[in-house]
């Protein structure tokens, strides 16, 4: 079975419109995911030229595979950040939250969009998890949200040790909501341009972005991939990528009536989908670093075990992965890519809760560009003292990069086998005598060797099993087995190489 969510099998997209990435622009946005087009629409709204630049097409990154639970009960998050920050942030992480699930309610409301509105679980299954979640109602209590409460059980169909529950939050198709986002901003003026990778930002007012083919100016530019493309501001050392799986499966009847996510690993995360043919069960997780030394197929094989043994009249119809950002310091990062410019933003860090973060650091970037104020937005200042006061944290993840870094280039000497040629579906890093490792893989029948060096920053690449895909270990690029971009940082594709 192919790896696709279930969202981009019922949104087909449709051919893109072939329009240049080119002219001059109030705004140009890079990426056409939640956070992206939500910043476009408000601007065009408000009046200014908006330019999307998209490398794949709109919904093609991590939106368009997410759970797309709009919660403000986000896992164990609340208690992530108060161990970091002040009860003062974590208010505004609530507020911001809190503001962005409305925003989606009111969107959906005013186009159509279908919301369902359900109860969120946190849930334990252990002595530590039921820890974990008790912290957790309290930050959520301190941050403010007093509708969270505890509760002993929960409609699963396995026991639990306890949950915290909120009741009336709110789940979308990412997707059906994405495409409502690009026809509003279109009709307010925006220009979407899709299967255009920006490869440079450089200059400064105007800022220049440039494709392959074109090149646009733009007053101001937000950069809106998620990890940013740029190098600038070091923001791939602040924060780890994290991948997981999705299934979707159909049930005779509605298998469960709210979002639940696991305090325990691994963890577990349900939801259902209303659908015409009934209602389909969602269930992610066994979530890890990408590029690393698991079998990406073992971990959906477990899921679906997993599945099955709780849900056994579930039927598969969707598999698929996603990968999102997770800050060292909980917060997600959302201002000027440098202290002190205000041409290039960024936006990102959602720690796997975007649906709303997203949304609320396009409010924050858009008032930022429109000379409005959110009283929240400051607790996402990529540049404060108390971020910056995080360095520590940061040079852990780094150290962990650098011997990553290291170590990669080393593992194809170590591994037995490494010269010999790839099975179907398989793939292998090798170290010749000189040069840099290449990497080879062989995909319905053809052998394809490229070089094994990211184009980000150089770590060396592994193969996903599942995906058939190159995956950096560093930042999370992924490319596919000709070299190609599949997702950034990086901007341009592994060197092709010719076959042995
Ligand atoms: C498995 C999984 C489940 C999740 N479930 C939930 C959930 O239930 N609730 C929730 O709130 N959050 C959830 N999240 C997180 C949420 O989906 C993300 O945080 C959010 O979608 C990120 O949105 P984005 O717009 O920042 O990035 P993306 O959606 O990734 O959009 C970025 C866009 O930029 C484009 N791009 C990249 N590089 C370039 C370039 N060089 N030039 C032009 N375009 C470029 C990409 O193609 C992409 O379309 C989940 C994440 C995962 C991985
Ligand atoms: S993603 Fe940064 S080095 Fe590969």
């Amino acid at each position: 079975m192919a790896l696709t969510s279930v969202w981009r099998d019922r949104n087909p997209r449709p051919d893109p419109a072939g329009a240049a990435a080119s002219g001059e622009w109030d705004v140009i946005v890079v990426g056409a995911g939640i956070t992206g087009l939500t910043t476009a629409a408000l601007l065009s709204r408000a009046g200014k030229s908006v330019l999307v630049v998209e490398a794949r097409r709109v919904g093609s990154g991590t939106t368009g595979a997410s759970t797309a639970k709009v919660s403000q009960l986000q896992g164990t998050q609340y208690s992530r950040i108060s161990q970091r920050h002040p009860a003062s942030v974590l208010r505004q992480y609530a507020d911001a939250n809190t503001e962005a699930m409305e925003w989606v309610t009111q969107f959906c409301d005013h186009h159509g969009v279908d919301l369902q509105r359900r109860p969120a679980y946190v849930y334990a299954t252990s002595d530590s998890g039921v820890r974990s979640i008790r912290s957790e109602l309290d930050a959520l209590h301190r941050a403010g949200l007093e509708s969270a409460t505890w509760v002993d059980e929960a409609p699963l169909p396995y026991p639990i040790s306890g949950a915290v529950l909120m009741p009336d939050q709110r789940q979308v198709d990412p997707l059906e909501l994405l495409d409502a986002l690009a026809a509003d901003a279109t009709a307010h003026g925006a220009t979407i341009v899709e299967s255009a990778r920006v490869r440079r930002v450089h200059g400064h007012r105007p800022v220049r972005v440039s494709t392959e083919a074109d090149e646009a100016t733009g007053a101001t530019v937000v950069i809106a991939t998620n990890m940013p493309i740029l190098d600038r501001g070091g923001f791939f050392a602040r924060a780890e990528p994290a991948r997981s799986y999705g299934l979707a499966f159909r049930t005779p009847t509605q298998a469960v009536d709210g979002m639940y996510l696991s305090a325990d690993s691994p963890s577990r995360s349900l939801r259902d989908a209303p659908t015409d043919g009934g209602s389909l069960l969602l269930v992610g997780g066994n979530g890890h670093k990408p590029g690393a030394a698991v079998s990406e197929q073992s971990r959906i094989d477990d899921l679906r075990a997993w599945t099955r043994r709780h849900f056994p009249d579930a039927q598969e119809t969707h598999a698929w992965s996603a990968q999102d950002y997770v800050p060292t310091r909980g917060l997600p990062y959302v201002g000027p890519i440098l202290p002190g410019t205000d041409d290039v933003l960024v936006a990102g860090g959602y720690s796997k809760w975007g649906m709303t973060n997203g949304v609320a650091a396009a409010l924050a970037l858009a008032g930022r560009i429109l000379g409005g104020h959110q009283e929240w937005a400051s607790a996402f200042e990529p540049w404060s003292t108390r971020e910056l006061s995080g360095l520590p944290g940061d040079l852990r993840v780094n150290a962990e990069v650098g011997f990553e870094m290291t170590t990669g280039w080393i593992r194809p000497l170590l591994r037995p086998g490494a010269g010999s040629p790839p099975a179907e579906g398989a793939g292998s890093v090798r170290l010749d005598r000189v040069g840099p490792p290449t990497a080879t893989s062989r995909v319905s029948g053809v052998e394809r060797r490229v070089s094994a060096v990211c184009t980000h920053l150089g770590g060396v690449v592994r193969w996903n099993d599942a995906e058939a895909s190159w995956d950096c270990p560093l930042h999370g690029s992924r490319f596919g087995p000709d070299g190609d971009v599949l997702e950034g940082p990086a901007t341009c594709g592994l060197r092709r190489l010719a076959a042995d």
